[in-house]
């Protein structure tokens, strides 16, 4: 019998301010709303026949329950994309929650972190994600959900 969708999901994980995307910097973030964002998201889970639940939080405690709710349960998660957005640079917390895991881990940001303020440099989760992908803007997303559809 062929797996259901449901035994294919994907969880998509935004974190704080990205749920202003359109009006914030758009010259960094670009125009696109993250209802835009989630709906081409969920058009090409379509096309790659795999389910994806996308969820944002300015709430670092909502995220890391998010993360945990993905390593077992009935919502169980065959691969995580996470842009914990500023949390990036402060949040030992959700790299403790990501280390629950046992699924591929994809962290992106839209801006190219690297190339701004010295304080956006640091992640404090890029030693414990599979991969990372930085400064594609929105094409960032569809990257990460084609290759973590595949692994
Ligand atoms: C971001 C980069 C972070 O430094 C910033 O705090 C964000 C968005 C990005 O997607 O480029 O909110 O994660």
């Amino acid at each position: 019998m062929k797996p259901s969708k449901k035994d294919r999901k994907i969880m998509i994980i935004h974190g704080p301010n990205l749920n202003m995307l359109g009006k914030r910097e758009p010259e960094i973030y670009g125009k696109e709303t993250l209802g835009e964002i989630n709906a081409k998201l969920e058009e090409l889970a379509e096309k790659l026949d795999i389910d994806v639940e996308t969820f944002q939080s300015n709430y670092e405690g909502k995220i890391i329950e998010k993360i945990q709710s993905a390593s077992g349960g009935s919502g169980i998660c065959k691969g995580l994309i996470i842009n914990p957005a500023a949390f990036t640079h402060t949040s030992i917390a959700i790299r403790d929650a990501l280390l629950l895991l046992d699924i591929p881990i994809i962290e992106i940001h839209l801006s190219n972190i690297y190339k701004r303020e010295s304080f956006r440099r640091k992640s404090m989760i890029a030693d414990v994600v599979t991969a990372q992908i930085s400064g594609f803007g929105v094409q960032g997303y569809i990257i990460a959900l084609n290759a973590i559809a595949k692994m």
